[in-house]
């Protein structure tokens, strides 16, 4: 398959809004038919089908926090969302995408004005249109992914400029599940440093999210993959998405073992995510030039590090943002075809291992947290 093309032309699908002015659509979908089927471990089927029309219903249910805390701060109220603007769609979620970025928010580690909504990942149907937007229509199954937060709602309103279309091969589970962290990882390893054929790459918890999407597309580019997860589970399923050498980092030293496997020479990047735990050995685990890419931090924020820890091997340290890695709608559409185009080839697997009704979220939240969940977590409006 020519992938090149493949996300080319997805991209032009997925790029059909322009915006003229105009009266606003006073029409909503409110009733999806869905067919349920949970067909393997990996993937749960959503069916959309429009069926009723009435006028807006002015509540819907969301989860909001109005302190930070632990998942119980997580609640679940009736909140106003009103009609979309100018430029504005109203989207009826489907499947709402967690990441550990709505942990950080809910504690406190990133800030957002209280009370807020929390989430960042949706997939849904676009059940209104602002004044004067064209190219979107009601019935249009969109997904979104960054900014803006409050995809923990039964209904949002989001600017149609984030939104892309969900290629209709594409199943809105699967979608949900794999836009923020599909998109992170092309940021990662198409961009951010380059993953090619010869490299050897360290994915820290490899069975993550984000981390069974970087091994499996890490491999496809032809890199020598390792990966460190906590457990034996984990490590079973880090193999099977495609890394070469899994380390279980709870019951050996994973600096070690790296400098055997690399027979001394290091990695050529560190995919960081855990922060304060694995920092300093990830360091220790770079070849001479090589790329520490600390993109998150689950285990706490890793201690300030002196040039002079980077500087012993010329070592490259960067902190990137999904954020800012599609700041366009160019670099959005992009990004979002190029992972739509490797889940519709197969390049991809995604992991919906675990699905909570949306009015669940703390528990969800507080499985993320204990290291209990693999692959992507999904909430689910209860009413679905
Ligand atoms: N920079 C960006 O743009 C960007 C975008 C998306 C995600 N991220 C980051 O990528 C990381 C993964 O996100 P995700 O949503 O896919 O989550 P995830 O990887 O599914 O969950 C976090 C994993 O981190 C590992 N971990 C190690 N120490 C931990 C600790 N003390 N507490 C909790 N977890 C710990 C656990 O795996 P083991 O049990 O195997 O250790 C856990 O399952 C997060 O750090 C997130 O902030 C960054």
């Amino acid at each position: 398959m020519d992938m090149k093309r493949t996300s080319r032309e997805l991209k032009r699908k997925m790029d059909t809004m322009s915006v003229s002015f105009g009266r606003p659509t006073r029409t909503v979908i409110t009733k999806i038919n869905r067919t349920k089927t949970t067909t393997s471990s990996s993937s749960r089927s959503i069916r959309i089908t429009p069926k009723t029309i009435r006028p807006f219903a002015s509540m819907v249910k969301a989860i909001r926090v109005h302190e930070l805390g632990g998942p119980e701060v997580l609640k679940w109220e009736e909140v106003e969302i009103g009609e979309p603007k100018e430029g504005e769609i109203r989207v009826k979620n489907k499947a709402i995408g967690i990441n550990f970025i709505d942990v950080y928010y809910r504690k406190g580690v990133y800030q957002s004005p209280l009370p807020f909504i929390p989430g960042r990942e949706a997939v849904g149907v676009v059940t209104a249109v602002g004044p004067g937007l064209t190219g979107r229509k009601v019935g249009d199954v969109v997904a979104y992914a960054g900014n803006p937060m409050g995809s923990y709602a039964e209904e949002q309103i989001l600017p149609a400029s984030v939104a892309v279309s969900v290629p209709p091969s594409i199943d809105p589970s699967v979608a949900a599940s794999i836009m923020l962290k599909g998109m992170t990882a092309h940021s990662l390893l198409r961009r951010c440093f380059k993953v090619e054929r010869g490299h050897t790459v360290l994915v820290h918890a490899a069975a993550g999210g984000v981390g069974s999407i970087l091994c499996q597309w890490a491999n496809a580019l032809g890199a020598t993959v390792i990966g460190t997860v906590s457990n034996e589970a984990k490590a079973a399923q880090a193999a099977e998405d495609g890394c070469h050498h899994v380390i279980i980092y709870t019951q050996e030293d994973f600096v070690t073992r790296i400098d055997k496997i690399t027979s001394g020479k290091g990695v050529n990047v560190v995919y960081d995510s855990v922060g304060k735990d694995t920092f300093q050995g990830s360091l220790l685990c770079l070849s001479p030039r090589g790329y520490m890419v600390s993109f998150g931090q689950s285990s706490g924020l890793p201690d300030p590090v002196p040039l002079s820890a980077i500087a012993a091997k010329s070592l490259f340290l960067t902190r990137p943002s999904l954020f800012q890695y599609t700041t366009t709608r160019d670099e959005l559409l992009e990004a979002a075809g190029e992972v739509f185009a490797n889940v519709a080839s197969g390049i991809l697997r995604v992991r919906v291992n675990h699905t909570y009704p949306l009015s669940e979220a703390a528990q969800a939240h507080a499985d993320l947290e204990n290291r209990k969940t693999s692959g992507s977590v999904l909430l689910v409006p209860d009413a679905n």
